[in-house]
C-alpha cells in the first residue's frame, strides 16, 4: 500500500511541485488548502486538478479541517502560510504558528502514527542577520535600518566606524532577528515544532527557504517577488522597478532544487529535529537580476532604480553547507527560473488581467 502524504498549502507553488515529485516516487497525495483568494481566486489551479490528488478545501487554522486531512497519513509537509509584509500582524501568527501547534496537538491527542513532519520556514527569520566590521573584524547584529537612513539613501549597514560593514551568510546556528510579522511567526513556528516534536517523539524538520523561483508562482500574489514583478513588467513594456540602489544582494533558489531538498530530508533520519537553509548558494545583485530578466525577455522596458520598502533587509544570503552534507546541492541558476517562469506565464489562464501583449503568447 502506497504511503499517504498530506501537503498543506499544496495548491501553491512549492507544495504543488513537491506533490508532483512525491507522486513519481510512489506516494499518495492529499492536499489541504483554503485556496486563498490572493493566490488562487478561490479555485483549484489546473496544475493540481486531474492528477489523482485528494483535494480538501479547508483551513489550517481550523482543528476540524486538520483532523479530516490527517486521517491515514504517514508524512506531513506543512506549507500553508500567510505571507508578505502586511499590517494584519495577528493573521501571520494564527495561520503560520497556531496552525503548527494545532497539528502537533492533534497528532498527540489522537495518537496518530505520523512518521515525520516537514515544515516551511523562511530565510526571513534571520532579518538582516550578522555583519562584520571591516576595521576591527568584530561581528554584530544590526537593527533594522531607520526610515531616516533610507530617505537619505544610506542603504548599507554601517559599523560603529560609520563604514559599510560586510554581511555574513546566514547559518542555521546563529541568533535569529526577524524584522517583520512573517519572520516572527515563522520563527515561533520553528520553536513550537521542534519543541513539541522532540517532546512527543515526532520527527520534525524545518526548511528555511531563501527566495524560491519558478513556474506556478501566482502572478496574482504580490508576495511572489522579484521574478514575478520584473517578468510581468518586462513583458508588458512597463518600467522594471528596482528598489534602493539595486546593489542589495539576494539568494535565489530554483524550485527544482527546493523540491529535491524536500525529498532529501523525507527519508533521511539524519535530518530529524534539524533546521536547514535551502538557498541558491550565492548572492546576486537585484539590479543584475533585473538586467537578466530584461535580456531574457528581450524587453525594451527601462530599468528604474528608486524607492525602498520599510522592512526590507539589505543583503540576504544563506550558507547552505549543512544541507549539502546530506548530499544535496543547488543545480540551477536564475536563468532557468526566468525562462521556465516565462514559458509558464504564456500558458497562464488569466493572463489578460496582466495586460501582457497578445503577441507574446
Ligand atoms: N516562495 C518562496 O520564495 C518562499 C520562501 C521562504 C519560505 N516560503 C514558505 O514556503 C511555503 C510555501 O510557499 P509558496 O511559495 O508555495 O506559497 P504559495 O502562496 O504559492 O502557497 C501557499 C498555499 O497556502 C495556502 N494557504 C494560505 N493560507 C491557508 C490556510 N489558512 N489554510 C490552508 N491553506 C492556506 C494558499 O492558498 C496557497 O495555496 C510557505 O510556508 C512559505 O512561507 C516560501
Amino acid at each position: 500500500m502506497k504511503k499517504q502524504i498530506l501537503i498543506t498549502g499544496g495548491a501553491g507553488f512549492i507544495g504543488s511541485h513537491t506533490a508532483d515529485a512525491l507522486t513519481k516516487k510512489g506516494y499518495r497525495i492529499r492536499i489541504l488548502d483554503n485556496l486563498l483568494s490572493a493566490v488562487h481566486n478561490n479555485t483549484w489551479p489546473e496544475y493540481v486538478r486531474g492528477r489523482g490528488y485528494e483535494l480538501i478545501k479547508g483551513d489550517v487554522r481550523k482543528k476540524k479541517d486538520w483532523v479530516r486531512a490527517l486521517r491515514g497519513v504517514s508524512y506531513v509537509y506543512h506549507f500553508a502560510a500567510y505571507q508578505d509584509q502586511r499590517p494584519d500582524f495577528s493573521v501571520f501568527f494564527t495561520t503560520n504558528t497556531v496552525s503548527t501547534a494545532l497539528l502537533y496537538e492533534i497528532i498527540v491527542e489522537k495518537k496518530l502514527p505520523i512518521k515525520k513532519v516537514i515544515l516551511a520556514s523562511s530565510q526571513f527569520v534571520y532579518g538582516d542577520g550578522m555583519y562584520r566590521c571591516a576595521h576591527t573584524g568584530e561581528t554584530f547584529f544590526p537593527e533594522l535600518r531607520s526610515v531616516h537612513a533610507l530617505q537619505k539613501k544610506s542603504w548599507e549597514i554601517l559599523c560603529s566606524h560609520k563604514a559599510p560593514a560586510m554581511p555574513i551568510p546566514f547559518r542555521e546556528d546563529q541568533r535569529v532577528t526577524p524584522t517583520n510579522s512573517y519572520g516572527l511567526s515563522k520563527h515561533a513556528l520553528e520553536e513550537a515544532a521542534l519543541r513539541l516534536g522532540k517532546t512527543y517523539g515526532i520527527p520534525t524538520v524545518l526548511m528555511r527557504y531563501s527566495i524560491v523561483q519558478g513556474p506556478r508562482q501566482s502572478p496574482r500574489n504580490l508576495y511572489s517577488g522579484a521574478l514575478r514583478i520584473f517578468c510581468v513588467q518586462a513583458l508588458t513594456g512597463k518600467p522594471i522597478t528596482v528598489y534602493e540602489d539595486g546593489k542589495q544582494k539576494r539568494d535565489f533558489v530554483n524550485i527544482e532544487d527546493v523540491v529535491a531538498a524536500n525529498i532529501v530530508v523525507l527519508n533521511n533520519p539524519k535530518a530529524d529535529f534539524k533546521v536547514f537553509n535551502v538557498g541558491g548558494g550565492r548572492g546576486i545583485l537585484v539590479l543584475d537580476f533585473a538586467k537578466l530578466v530584461k535580456k531574457i525577455t528581450d524587453s525594451a522596458s527601462p530599468i528604474i532604480v528608486s524607492g525602498f520598502r520599510r522592512t526590507d533587509t539589505r543583503h540576504a544570503i544563506s550558507n547552505i553547507s549543512k544541507l549539502e552534507k546530506l548530499h544535496w546541492k543547488p543545480r540551477f541558476g536564475p536563468e532557468k527560473s526566468i525562462r521556465d517562469y516565462i514559458d509558464w506565464l504564456r500558458t497562464f489562464k488569466t493572463k489578460k488581467s496582466f495586460h501582457i501583449p497578445k503577441t507574446f503568447f
